[in-house]
């Protein structure tokens, strides 16, 4: 085959994989998860469940979930590890709250330093007896009833949003949650797929407890792990880069609007009917990218959310546009896996780049040269996918010195990335 025919494949969707293994958990009957692919966190939420009675089989992309209802998990013998997978912890945080045991849910020690304070508030107000060490995890939760609230998120952030929701699965009447600005909603869809009844729109979601039903499901490619082969096709010009079977959610399509703003030719094909996608079944299909020029653009606050994992890629492909990119509003990137914000203006800065960060404000005046010539040590993967694209645009190599902590979402993307952009090292 040709090289520019080649066709970049994600993938499983980590965020759609977590949420599709914890519902069929606790569904009526078993879930056939196809297209399904384990990176590290994934393999920490199959680990937490399997700890808890659940019986999942594992086969060549396909996961089936054998279901035990909504009552049906066991106290674990030891202590949970999320191992370093938020989404993880604050997912079944959400879950374990609402059964009638206790549990322990702790994880790798860059996990045990992220703020778990934003789902103690919610679900305490539950009525959930939760105990967390500095606001932090091991998160200990004991059993109690739970109760209904209406609650308003005072951040964007759907591992929240999705805790208050598994937990509203075991609530005595409907919770009710308002969104600031919308964020990622594959838990909302999914619970519509397994047969809860949930009513969304306006930024609110009414959820009224109930059994979740098995459903056999197919899980998209992730938009996030395209990221890096997306901005790579942009930066490079000369590649016309084709994906097939990508998530297309509008909560998740940030990156690609953005690019559209920034004059990058994409073109996007929908291969699921609307019909499909009302009922629950995520949005997906095939991207075509053309990049003959890039120019500046804005970001503002309430786009925030639908790119919060592909914003340093952009901080890198603002750095070859032309003009001045601004964006606002990005507060959110300092509870990651590292202080994102510190990161990427560390990183642009040592490769020779200039960025400033001002007022929950990022400027970065474009395009620029970048030297490169580093050795980067992070143990952020998305820090180290945004490396490996400066490597291909910098004048000497960038080097990422822990090149493994990118299995935490991508396990094979140094052999896909050197199939598309040539040998990394
Ligand atoms: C995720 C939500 C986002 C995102 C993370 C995955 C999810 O985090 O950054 O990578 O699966 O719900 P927040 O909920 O903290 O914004």
């Amino acid at each position: 085959m040709k090289k520019n025919h080649k066709v970049y494949i994600p993938p499983t969707d980590k965020s759609i994989a977590h949420r599709a293994l914890i519902l069929a958990a606790i569904s009526k009957g078993n879930t056939k998860i196809s297209n399904f692919s384990i990176c590290e966190d994934v393999l920490a939420t199959i680990n937490c469940l399997r700890n808890l009675g659940i019986k999942i089989k594992l086969e060549k992309n396909i996961a089936l979930v054998y279901g035990k209802g909504l009552y049906g998990l066991k106290k674990p013998r030891a202590s949970l590890n999320a191992d370093n997978s938020a989404a993880t912890m604050r997912l079944l945080s959400g879950l374990l709250a609402g059964q009638k045991f206790s549990s322990i849910i702790s994880g790798k020690e860059s996990l045990l330093n992220r703020p778990m304070d934003r789902i103690e508030k919610p679900l305490s107000l539950m009525g959930a007896k939760i105990k967390l060490y500095s606001k932090k995890a091991p998160i200990k939760i004991s059993s109690s009833s739970l109760k209904a609230i209406k609650y308003k998120l005072p951040m964007a952030s759907a591992q929240v949003k999705s805790a208050i929701l598994l937990a509203g699965l075991y609530a005595d009447g409907k919770t009710q949650i308002k969104e600031i600005f919308p964020s990622r909603n594959h838990t909302e869809k999914m619970l519509r797929l397994f047969k809860v009844e949930i009513k969304t729109g306006n930024k609110q979601i009414l959820l009224k407890p109930g059994q979740p039903k098995a459903k056999n499901i197919k899980i998209p490619g992730d938009i996030s792990s395209a990221a890096p082969f997306i901005i790579s096709a942009c930066l490079l010009k000369t590649k016309t880069l084709k994906i097939s079977n990508c998530l297309l959610n509008p909560t998740r399509m940030g990156l690609i609007k953005t690019l559209k703003k920034m004059g990058v030719g994409i073109s996007i094909k929908i291969k699921n009917g609307a019909d499909k996608i009302k009922a629950g079944h995520e949005p997906y299909g095939n991207i075509e990218i053309n990049c003959k020029k890039i120019k500046a653009c804005a970001i503002r606050k309430t786009e925030i959310p639908s790119m919060i994992d592909e914003l340093t890629l952009l901080m890198l492909a603002a750095t070859q546009a032309l003009g001045t990119t601004k964006i606002y509003g990005a507060g959110e990137l300092k509870y990651k896996e590292s202080d994102r914000i510190k990161s990427i203006l560390t990183l642009i800065r040592d490769i020779g780049g200039a960025i400033k960060y001002k007022n929950n404000i990022f400027t970065i005046e474009g395009p620029q040269k970048l030297k490169g010539g580093i050795s980067i040590n992070t143990s952020d993967h998305r820090i180290a996918m945004t490396a490996a694209v400066a490597n291909l645009i910098s004048e000497n190599p960038v080097k990422i010195l822990n090149k493994n902590c990118i299995k935490k979402s991508y396990t094979d993307f140094f052999s896909d990335f050197n199939n598309f952009f040539g040998k990394y090292d």
